[in-house]
């Protein structure tokens, strides 16, 4: 669907770095969904580079709500928002219109699009865009919220350096969300936060970049979410979780060591805690057969180092079929996860209301309480 993703809940993305403004539509959200204008504010804030760890390239990030809010709250027509890129400096990529930055999307887009593709600083395939996610992401997370759902991402790792895992205790855990929500590193860890931005720090200084993994938890997703097959809860967030500039893998639950464990390890059996069906573990990230079971969600974003590197390397340029050296000008991220981790919460904040939608209909992320859910016989 090129540049929509979504049924029920869409989002559109347009917009290119260097151009006017970016921005999103979300279409099909329920009428009477309160906007808080402060939260997306402080989500785009929470994208926004800072410091050595970061591009120079700061946008202020001024959104407007063009259209689909009325007196605070969605009208349940399209709603519009639009981020003006203030920061541009188009003039560090004119002589490199031809040559192919090793990593980035310059050469497929040209491919793809003959040349006619806006080049300037990545254009449309730049991270930039990941502002207006994470604009829709904040449009709906408190919604979700309102229903007791929490999401929350940290850097799982980054150079090399790994942070502690989510707590296993439902408490701790709810804890930890709120932490990730207000703090400006995502790591669980103080100590494992300071060696990552020393690795970034390090990977700057050496004109080089450095990647990691992201990794998501999703509290209070009632069981029975997602379809079989090909709108499995997993297929469905990994198609929008890959969406996302530089993510290269996604694994749910313990993904790829899974293989190496026994059915005895991997398994999670049921159990009852105060009336409710639970797993004692979640090796399978809270999803069998494609849909929630109710315990968290969890899957991982790996995220390759940022392809804007600033030592010489070896490349084509395309418009006359010679090889050349590129030296790259311009502003970039030494790492993108730092900056991702809240794209990463936005991008699975739309999926679910998406598929929220689809099983309780569209109107019930606006209903006031979680009554409805009651007599289904699941959490
Ligand atoms: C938040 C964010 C910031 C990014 N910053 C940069 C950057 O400064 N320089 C760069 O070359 N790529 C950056 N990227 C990654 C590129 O957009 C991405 O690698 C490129 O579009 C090619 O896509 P692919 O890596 O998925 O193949 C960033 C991505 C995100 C999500």
């Amino acid at each position: 669907m090129k540049n929509r993703l979504g049924n029920s809940v869409s989002v559109t993305l347009f917009g290119e770095s260097h151009g006017e403004a970016i921005g999103a539509v979300l279409d099909g959200l329920a009428p009477g969904i309160e906007v808080d204008e402060a939260y997306i504010a402080r989500s785009l804030s929470l994208r926004r580079p800072a410091g050595k760890i970061s591009t120079k390239r700061v946008e202020p990030d001024h959104f407007r709500i063009l259209s689909g809010v009325y007196g605070g709250r969605t009208t349940g027509t399209p709603l519009c928002i639009v981020i003006p890129n203030e920061n541009a400096k188009s003039e560090d990529y004119k002589d490199a219109r031809f040559l192919a930055r090793p990593g980035h999307a310059d050469y497929t887009a040209h491919c793809k699009y003959h040349g006619f593709e806006d080049p300037r600083g990545g254009g449309h395939f730049s991270g930039r865009i990941t502002a207006a996610l994470v604009a829709a992401g904040a449009v709906v997370i408190p919604a979700l919220m309102r229903k007791g759902i929490r999401i929350g991402t940290h850097i799982a790792q980054c150079g090399g350096i790994s942070d502690r895992r989510f707590s296993a205790s439902p408490e701790e855990l709810q804890d930890e969300i709120e932490a990730l929500s207000q703090s400006s590193f995502a790591a669980l860890d103080p100590a494992a936060a300071d060696r990552m931005r020393a690795a970034m720090e390090q990977a700057a200084e050496d004109g080089d970049s450095v990647g990691g993994v992201l990794e998501t938890i999703v509290t209070g997703v009632p069981a029975g979410v997602g379809e079989p097959w090909f709108d499995s809860l997993e297929s469905v967030l990994s198609h929008a979780l890959f969406s996302i500039p530089a993510v290269k893998g996604v694994s749910f639950g313990d993904g790829f060591a899974m293989p190496l464990m026994r059915g005895s390890e991997a398994n999670d059996c049921f159990a009852m805690r105060g009336g409710r069906v639970v797993t004692r573990t979640n090796h399978n990230g809270g999803i069998n057969g494609g849909i929630s079971n109710g315990m968290p969600i969890l899957f991982q974003c790996a995220v390759k180092p940022t392809p804007s590197i600033f030592k010489e390397q070896d490349t084509v340029d395309f418009s006359k079929g010679t090889e050349e050296k590129l030296v790259i000008c311009g502003r970039h991220d030494p790492a993108i996860v730092h900056r991702a981790r809240i794209v990463a919460d936005s991008v699975c904040a739309l999926v679910l209301c998406d598929m929220l939608a689809q099983r309780y209909g569209t109107d019930w992320l606006a209903m006031p309480c979680c009554a409805d859910r009651e007599g289904d016989g699941c959490n």
